[in-house]
């Protein structure tokens, strides 16, 4: 696995913030005590120098060195139980002039030892759903709330589709670089093409790969974008993401530019073995029709093939709504 470099990047600049931040802080709140108690201020002074006095009894010699380190701990635990007074007397916690750090377990490094902590992988799955493009969907898609009763009018229908979401499911749960494979989801409006594949990059991302989910219609409006240099547009990474999505294929105003885009991306993708999700509205001979035959075959015979089928999903649902 391997999270989205931007997001990483990013997202680790953060951390270091966070924690250059959570000491300064400390700091000053440890200056405010100083300045105002002279007292604590003697003390920590004292209390900073523990361990190059540790140094100093060794170096003095082995013999009575543990009696030697004990005196000097009793002094260190008196040293402190004052400083507690002190602060307590005067109205302050006693962890006043501590580091306080959002995640005590890595002290907001994001890494315990070698390991990455569970709160940086948070903030690098919450980046990655940020970062996907799928945004508000996140919201209502998922595997949990596909709810395979809609296809129930006919069998052969709620088979196929029973099929579909287990095969989304797998290929979610066993998503990875290595073993790459396509998904072309087809079939008419409604019927939850859009719903499963923003279903998959969840769990994709959860599992930390780097996702991209784009409709067909901005994908090629990049395209033109980049090509005619008005805005911004980078479609490198369509190119470079682990899991890409392109959502309504059909559905966008192609010319032969964006459609020699269209090939130059599913063939690199191909090429460089990386795992691609099309969705369609657009049946096999109509994509036979619309994209040139280098494109239609490799989206034909390169990629699983889901056919969808049943009732507007949608539809049913307003119609229960309103009785
Ligand atoms: N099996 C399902 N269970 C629950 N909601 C569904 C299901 N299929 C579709 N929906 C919902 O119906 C709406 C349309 O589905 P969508 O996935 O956009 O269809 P498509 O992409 O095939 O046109 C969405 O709001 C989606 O969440
Ligand atoms: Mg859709
Ligand atoms: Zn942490």
């Amino acid at each position: 696995m391997s999270y989205n470099k931007e997001n990483y990047r990013r997202v680790m600049a953060e951390f270091s913030k966070k924690n250059l931040e959570a000491k300064t802080d400390a700091e000053k709140r440890r200056d405010e005590l100083h300045r105002l108690f002279p007292e604590i201020a003697k003390i920590d002074s004292t209390l900073s120098q523990t361990g190059a006095r540790i140094f100093g009894e060794a170096m003095k010699g082995k013999a009575g060195l543990d009696m030697r380190i004990s005196k000097l701990q009793n002094e260190v635990n008196e040293l402190s139980s004052i400083r507690a007074e002190l602060l307590k007397k005067h109205g302050y916690p006693e962890d006043y002039g501590a580091v306080h750090y959002e995640c005590e377990e890595c002290e907001d490094t994001g890494f315990v030892g070698e390991k990455m902590c569970k709160c940086l992988k948070t903030a690098l799955v919450m980046a990655g759903y940020e970062s996907s493009g799928i945004g508000k969907l996140l919201k209502t898609q998922s595997f949990d709330t596909f709810d395979l009763s809609y296809y129930k009018g006919n069998a052969e229908n709620f088979r196929r589709m029973e099929a579909n979401f287990a095969k989304c499911r797998a290929f979610a749960e066993n998503f990875d670089t290595k073993a790459p494979e396509n998904l072309l989801m087809f079939g008419g409006t409604g019927l939850g093409k859009t719903h499963l594949s923003t279903s998959i990059a969840r769990v994709v991302i959860d599992r930390g790969y780097d996702v991209l989910y784009v409709s067909s219609h901005t994908l090629f409006s990049e395209f033109e974008r980049e090509q005619f240099g008005k805005g911004d547009a980078d479609t490198r990474k369509y190119f470079d993401s682990e899991l890409l999505i392109i959502d309504d294929l059909g559905t966008e105003a192609s010319n032969r530019f964006t459609v020699s885009c269209l090939y130059n991306l599913i063939n690199s993708r191909l090429l460089d073995e990386k795992s691609t999700i099309i969705n369609t509205n657009l049946s096999h001979s109509e994509l036979l029709n619309t994209y040139q035959d280098r494109i239609a075959s490799r989206i034909l015979g390169e990629y699983t093939q889901l056919p969808f089928a049943g009732k507007d999903v949608r539809m049913q649902k307003l119609t229960a709504k309103n009785g």
